[in-house]
């Protein structure tokens, strides 16, 4: 679960820092043209088919660590007060971990299959703005499909600050937990692992909430 959760933090980072681009608010050129080099190239095409099966995995192994821990103590205590000396979020990150499911489902539904299958699931606004000018370039307009998703469903940015609250949750134990599975736990540096852990959690989550935000709200055309 520790090399899965590292390869899928790594993830995080590259999506958040290249989405973050939208926030230049230059009309999405510079979004579309990095999001258009990451789609062409041939590295990151492959690294997607191990992103989708390190999830799987992922899920498979927090399946099976559920099903271990559910099977290890089959007869419950008497008295539990686990509050006492583990974080909620620490013993639910099965519950969170489905809710990130399900917002991916969602999520990849609106960018990822439009993007890749060229209109599968799309939505109509996005078949007319697919693709724009950069460069004397013509690139997939992510951005325009953004402002399609965002701009006028506060129901849609409602599921996504769900979504990511979650993933802020699951991040906020899974991060120390990956360098703990590790075997690295030290009295000097995991206080300083704990608190990267929490920085990044809280960034990362951050920028991603604010996306749709800032469209619902035309902070960024
Ligand atoms: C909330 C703000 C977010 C926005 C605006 C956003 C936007 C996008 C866009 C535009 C794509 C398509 C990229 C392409 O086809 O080249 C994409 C793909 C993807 N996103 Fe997100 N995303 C967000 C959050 C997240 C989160 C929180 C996760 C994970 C928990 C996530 C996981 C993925 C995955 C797995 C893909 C497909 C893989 C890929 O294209 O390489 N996204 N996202």
């Amino acid at each position: 679960m520790g090399l899965t959760g590292f390869f899928l933090i790594t993830f995080l980072i590259v999506h958040c820092g290249l989405n973050s681009m939208i926030f230049f608010n230059d009309g999405g050129q510079t979004f579309n043209h990095w999001a258009q080099f990451m789609g062409d190239n041939l590295i990151i095409r492959t690294m997607e088919i191990g992103l989708f099966l390190f999830l799987l995995l992922h899920v498979i192994q927090g399946i099976i660590l559920w099903r271990q821990n559910a099977s290890a103590r089959p007869v419950k205590y008497v008295v539990n007060h686990p509050e006492a000396n583990s974080k909620w979020y620490s013993r639910s990150m099965g519950l969170l971990g489905t809710l990130i499911l399900l917002f991916l489902v969602v999520h990849l539904y609106h960018f990822w299959t439009p993007s890749r299958f060229g209109g599968i699931g799309s939505i109509e606004p996005l078949e007319e703005a697919s693709l724009s000018v950069y460069n004397n370039q013509e690139v997939h307009n992510l951005y325009a499909a953004m402002q399609t998703v965002f701009k006028n469903s506060l129901v849609i940015v409602i599921i996504y600050i769900a979504g990511v609250i979650s993933l802020c949750w699951h991040l906020l134990h899974g991060f120390q937990s990956a360098f703990q599975t590790f075997g690295i736990n030290h009295k000097r540096y995991t206080p300083f692992i704990k608190g990267l852990g929490v920085f990044y959690s809280i960034v990362i989550c951050l920028l991603f909430a604010l996306m749709p935000i800032a469209i619902y709200l035309n902070w960024i055309n």
